[in-house]
């Protein structure tokens, strides 16, 4: 018995030791953690429970049958995190530089068989120079296994992506098909093609950092959803992300202890709004005023910034929040306004997380630029996920609602639930200057002053549309609100709203405008 353990010791000490002290200290010299240093930091202490230790590459060609890392480049298992279930993997990069091979995908598959079967989230952490090149198309087979298990995952459990190295070739396409990713800025990048591969085929010079790093995918692509200046920050932040997220698409989220208190955000709420309807504000102060406070926790920050969409809690539950946000570009709807906000719609719907709307919108942004790029059908995702939405939803009318957006942002007729508007809304198919402009064309032409006459009529639609009244007249508006009122009104709502039933026609699936 006693050799027995011995030998067990020495492959748990083995095991551990991943590619060797050497590979462990380059590792820790590029500021880069190891798995299982990683792991550690993610989970809560001593829950760790390792599944596949010992799992071994079986190639035999190009000398592999005589180099073996138990383990295989990944460390799989299960843990907790606030004292919730979750799985997760980690790759090791010490380990013939994370590569995955046949048998390190069969790992993954496992642990993401064992988090659907047992319904709890899926966190990737990932640090990988590819498909394991010695092994070719089994290793190619691995990636398509796990592409199969993500799509087969999601909706069913929360899955997020830490990309804490490179993440390069159809590799990619994995944390692509799960819900959240989490980019740490300078030391991980993510491409479908290289920056050597590009030089090549399109004559482009650009550094991986400038093709695929932090910044590009949270500003420009909007690929990742948050980067974090650290490991140890983007692992805390994943922590953080999860307090929002049910466990599975069965559950709800937690619920969390709150106070309301009479904070000076609160109190100024009636005065963000300016008097001059085109003068900006920042959407945030409203959220923050109105949610429990220091819950808000915002998803694709630097992303389409004229939406603003993340996480947060009203009376302890969480709900998700999307706003239109005026402070940049006047808050109006384009290509990518559209798709961020459409995909938060469908995590929130897909996991029962009430949804917030705040909407101050002129319109759709107009141009070639827009319109080529297909802002008919990115315009028609966000209608569409608002419509198929059946998680208790509520809209904010702050000021403007103007055309084919006030239907697209959770109105009445797409099926939400309740909608407020404050005093300061205007609820019309455009501004009154653009309105009176068509409208009073002729009168306005006629006039001995027509620039007076224009400035009589614009003030006339004003008067007369520019108001919240008459959509409440037709029950389009449940109910004008004060501002400093907002928050009780809000929680009174969700938790009215906290039993709903709401079934959308038996399909298949729907066909939304991808
Ligand atoms: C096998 C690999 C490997 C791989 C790295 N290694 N990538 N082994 N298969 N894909 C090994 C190296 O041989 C080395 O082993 C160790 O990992 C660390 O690699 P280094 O090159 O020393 O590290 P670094 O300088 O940090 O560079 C990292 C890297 C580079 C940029 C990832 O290793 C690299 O370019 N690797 C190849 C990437 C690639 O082309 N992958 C296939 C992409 S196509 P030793 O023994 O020295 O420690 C793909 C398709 C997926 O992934 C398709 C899905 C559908």
């Amino acid at each position: 018995m006693k050799d027995k353990l011995q030998t067990l010791e020495e492959m748990n000490r083995l095991a551990e030791l991943g590619g060797g002290e050497k590979r462990i200290e380059a590792q820790h010299k590029k500021g880069k953690l190891t798995a299982r240093e990683r792991i550690e930091l993610l989970l809560d202490h001593n829950t760790f429970h390792e599944v596949g230790k010992f799992v071994r590459h079986r190639e035999v060609q190009f000398g592999l049958d005589k180099e073996h890392y138990l383990g295989d480049g990944v460390v799989t298992g299960y843990g907790k995190i606030s004292g919730r279930l979750v799985y997760v993997y980690s790759q090791d990069f010490t380990v013939f530089g994370g590569s995955l091979s046949e048998s390190h995908a069969e790992k993954i598959c496992k642990i993401m068989d064992m988090a659907m079967k047992n319904g709890a989230p899926i966190i990737g952490l990932n640090d990988s120079g590819g498909a394991r090149i010695q092994e070719g198309v089994k290793s190619l087979g691995g990636y398509a296994d796990i592409f199969y298990k993500n799509t087969q995952a999601s909706g069913v459990v929360p899955q997020i992506s830490c990309i804490m190295g490179p993440c390069a070739g159809g590799a990619v396409y994995s944390p692509a098909i799960t819900d959240f990713i989490m980019m740490v800025e300078n030391t991980s990048y993510m491409f479908v093609t290289g920056p050597n591969v590009v030089k090549t085929v399109t004559h482009e010079e650009v550094t991986s950092e400038e093709l695929g790093g932090a910044s590009a995918h949270s500003i420009k692509s909007g690929v990742t959803h948050f980067t974090a200046a650290n490991e140890a920050v983007a692992i805390q932040n994943i922590r953080t992300l999860l307090s929002y997220l049910p466990q599975n698409c069965e559950m709800d989220s937690p619920r969390y202890d709150y106070k309301t208190k009479e904070s000076e955000v609160r109190k100024q709420l009636a005065d963000i709004v300016p008097d001059n309807p085109n003068q900006p504000y920042d959407i945030r102060e409203v959220i923050l005023g109105c949610i429990d406070e220091d819950t808000f926790f915002e998803v694709h920050e630097a992303y389409a910034e004229n939406i603003v969409v993340g996480f947060a809690r009203m009376g302890g539950k969480s709900i998700g929040v999307v706003g239109n946000q005026p402070a940049v570009l006047a808050g109006v709807l384009d290509n990518d306004a559209s798709k961020k906000a459409a995909r938060f719609v469908r995590f929130c719907d897909a996991f029962n997380i009430p949804l917030l709307v705040f909407e101050d919108v002129p319109g759709f942004l107009p141009g070639t630029d827009q319109e080529w790029n297909g802002i008919i059908s990115n315009g028609a995702k966000l209608l569409y996920a608002f419509c198929e939405a059946t998680v208790p939803r509520i809209t904010v009318i702050t000021r403007k609602a103007y055309g084919g957006a006030y239907d697209v942002m959770n109105s009445k007729h797409i099926g939400a639930d309740l909608n407020y508007a404050w005093p300061t809304a205007e609820i019309a198919v455009m501004g009154a200057q653009g309105a009176a402009e068509i409208i009073f064309r002729k009168e306005i032409k006629a006039a001995d002053d027509p620039e007076a006459k224009l400035q009589e009529k614009i003030e006339e639609y004003t008067e007369e549309f520019a108001n919240p009244y008459r959509a409440a007249y037709r029950g389009y508006i449940d109910e004008v609100i004060k501002p400093e009122n907002t928050r009780e009104r809000l929680i009174a709502a969700f938790d009215m709203l906290r039993n709903k039933v709401d079934k959308i026609p038996r399909k298949k699936h729907g066909n939304i405008p991808l």
